[in-house]
């Protein structure tokens, strides 16, 4: 089956200016630096990683809301990169996306009526009034949200229905791509569920693939089909969502599953838990060798000295890593 997008060793830096009489001209901040992926149809790709890691960004350049630095964009085998602005119209169409805060997302000013709307008056401007209204009706039915309610404002919602709202955005013109980036984050626990069924039956229904950003593992563990971790704009693993939870091969990705709290309260407590040691290293100057090293309690002089290759465990399942395997 061909992929529905593919990334080719995408990289996005972003030029900030020098820091005084030390280190004048200017210095480069890799957030995204050379990240492949793909996603099939009807397929969802969780990303996780730190905050800072480079997911947003990922995100942006895949939508073309950031300029790549480098690499290449296919959307259905066609690619994003030296196309006219009316030919990219047509793809933009397809690629849609839900961001984290509900309630900043939206426009205080307009309806939600207006919101869902405004991309239908983008892309199909000689759609008249009434087959709008209707169709933002249905959307806003589908989403789980009352159709009476058109003309109401944002902040008349819970944090949990301007998620629908926004969803409901995103999804009114049928793309085949949602990026979702963090959407449950900024939402009580019992409210994350709700929205995540929702995107699980929405995927369905209109056979959507899905790339769904998240910073820890336990949020996309349910919606995932494969995921990709991140460490400072960098993939350290990707895998089937039940081979990275059951045989992660990266010490950040055993950091990561080790963090995910377990239900049980006596098999929490009796966890060898091993904490992520120190912080996120600058990614305006990251470690030599590879980024994780100064975190790695399996860290050699190798690893500093060295990148450490793709490390092919099969079934698709790649660590990104020197010393890969059990903690
Ligand atoms: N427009 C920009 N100009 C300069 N630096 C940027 C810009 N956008 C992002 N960055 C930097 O790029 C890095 C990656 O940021 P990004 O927002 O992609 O991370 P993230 O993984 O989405 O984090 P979070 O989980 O907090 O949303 C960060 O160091 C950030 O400060
Ligand atoms: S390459 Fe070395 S430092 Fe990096 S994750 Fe693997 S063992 Fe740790
Ligand atoms: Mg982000």
């Amino acid at each position: 089956m061909n992929n529905l997008l593919q990334a080719d060793n995408l990289k996005v830096h972003f030029k900030l200016p020098g820091d005084g009489l030390l280190r004048p001209g200017h210095r480069l901040l890799k957030a995204v630096d050379g990240v492949s992926l793909e996603l099939r149809p009807g397929e969802t790709l969780g990303v996780v990683g730190e905050s800072g890691c480079g997911k947003s960004t990922l995100a942006r350049g895949i939508l073309g809301l950031v300029p790549l630095t480098s690499g290449r964009v296919k959307l259905e085998e066609q690619s994003l990169s030296g196309l006219s602005t009316r030919q990219l119209r047509a793809y933009r169409q397809q690629m849609q996306i839900v961001f984290q805060d509900p309630l900043a997302s939206l426009d205080p000013r307009m309806t939600v009526g207006e919101i869902i709307a405004e991309p239908l008056q983008v892309f199909e401007p000689r759609l008249d009034r009434k087959s709008g209204k209707a169709r933002v009706q249905q959307m806003m039915e589908r989403v789980g949200l009352l159709p009476n309610l058109i003309n109401r404002y944002p902040h008349e919602f819970s944090g949990g229905q301007c998620q629908r709202i926004g969803i409901a955005r995103a999804l009114i013109l049928h793309p085949k791509l949602l990026i979702c980036d963090e959407p449950v984050s900024a939402l009580d626990v019992s409210i994350q569920a709700q929205i995540i069924n929702l995107l699980m039956d929405l995927q369905q229904e209109m056979d959507l693939s899905m790339l769904f950003i998240a910073h820890d593992l336990s949020v996309v563990k349910q919606i995932s089909h494969r995921v990709m971790v991140m460490y400072l704009g960098k993939v350290v693993e990707t895998a089937s969502r039940d081979d990275m939870y059951r045989n992660p091969g990266h010490p950040y990705t055993q950091a990561l599953i080790d963090a995910i709290p377990i239900p049980d309260p006596r098999i929490e407590r009796n966890k060898t838990f091993i904490p992520l040691q120190g912080d996120l290293p600058s990614p305006l100057n990251p470690p030599s060798g590879c980024s994780f090293r100064t975190r790695c309690p399996r860290a050699t002089e190798l690893c500093a000295r060295e990148e450490p290759p793709i490390q092919d465990a099969g079934q698709g399942h790649q660590v990104i890593c020197h010393f890969p395997g059990q903690s």
